[in-house]
């Protein structure tokens, strides 16, 4: 398939996100939302070209227009593994600057990278000479003790320098010595005023905001303040409805709502076709729980799919089974 401009598309954007972004996870996005700019989970360079894991870079021709997020901090192996990523047909290859995780820091990339601006224009010139897709950066504000409002700019013109017109700011410091992962999401201070300000130290630079988004009003004002996208991770993921469903009309000014049910509909066919392939159930309801978050009958749906969905033989009926409780309960509540 052929790459298409993806600019637009990252006005909204669902985050990579390890082990929750997987390819079922994407092709469920898309049927609420067709022109979010989706994202991977992150894959790691040296996964795809030294261990030739290439079977990560699968994906449904419907995800589009997806990004491949890489991992590494070598600039030959990311120019391999952009190639390898254009080839198998995503649209835009971005770059991981902004991941904690232990696993993660041994290998010197994610946000430790934020320490290195070089290294980082260096390997985002090497994907560029490579690839034709854009090479973007996900980051965040600093790490440690860094001071974001000197570092970030730094950062930031380093990488313009190098080539790169879209970023992503996760808008929070990493604390990469006594925090986990998931306390990285949470307890380091949020600033979207920094954020702003680089906006308007970097004109010409595509900026979306990630970091604590949960809603689309909050989308909306924060692209009405000026920034160019708006990246929302965990709240996509647990309330993909609310994130997503209204995403196409509101903050792309075309297209038509969707709903839960449309979602579960579309879904049903790309689950037998999964199961035919020899694939378990779960794989894929796994992410459609959060679908009725909110709504009545929301914890039948839940629980019948997160008990049912792993016994062996599990298939489609489990999920019309599910989606009894959501309309025996509040058929009145069917439309978003
Ligand atoms: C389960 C999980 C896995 C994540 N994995 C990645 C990842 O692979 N790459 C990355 O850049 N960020 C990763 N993140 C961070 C998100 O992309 C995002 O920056 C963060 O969750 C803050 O956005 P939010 O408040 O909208 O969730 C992950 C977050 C979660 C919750």
């Amino acid at each position: 398939m052929k790459p298409i401009n993806v600019t637009k598309n990252a006005r909204l954007s669902v985050a990579p996100m390890m082990d929750w972004t997987d390819r079922h996870c994407r092709y469920l996005h898309r049927q609420l939302s067709g022109q979010a700019l989706l994202y991977t989970e992150m894959v790691t360079a040296p996964a795809l070209v030294r261990g030739g894991a290439l079977h990560l870079l699968d994906h449904d021709p419907a995800e589009h227009p997806v990004a491949l997020q890489l991992g590494g901090s070598d600039a030959r192996e990311l120019a391999q593994a952009s190639r390898l990523g254009a080839e198998a047909g995503y649209d835009e290859i971005n770059l991981n600057c902004g991941c904690p995780s232990d696993r993660v820091q041994s290998g010197t990339f994610g946000a430790v990278l934020m320490r290195d601006p070089g290294l980082v224009a260096e390997c985002v010139t090497a994907m560029r000479d490579t690839v034709d897709v854009p090479v973007t950066v996900k980051c965040r504000i600093g790490v440690d003790d860094q001071d974001p409002e000197e570092v970030l700019p730094e950062f930031l013109s380093r990488i313009v320098a190098a080539g790169c017109e879209r970023v992503t700011i996760h808008a929070r410091k990493a604390w990469l010595k006594g925090l986990s992962p998931k306390e990285n999401r949470d307890i380091p201070p949020l600033d979207y005023d920094l954020v702003q300000r680089m906006k308007g130290l970097f004109p010409n630079l595509h900026v979306s905001i990630n970091g604590g988004i949960a809603t689309l009003d909050q989308v909306e004002e924060l692209l009405d303040s000026g920034l160019d996208g708006v990246m929302v991770g965990r709240a996509a993921y647990h309330q993909p409805v609310d994130v997503l469903a209204q995403a196409d009309r509101r903050i792309f000014g075309s297209g038509c709502d969707s709903t839960a049910e449309h979602a579960v509909a579309a879904m049903l066919p790309y689950i037998e076709r999964h199961l035919s392939e020899g694939g378990r159930l779960h794989q894929i309801t796994r992410h459609m729980l959060g679908l009725f978050a909110g709504r009545p009958g929301a914890r039948g749906w839940r629980r019948t799919l997160s008990e049912g969905a792993t016994q062996g033989g599990a298939g489609p009926e489990l999920v019309e089974a599910a989606l009894g409780h959501v309309t025996a309960l509040a058929p009145e509540a069917k439309a978003v």
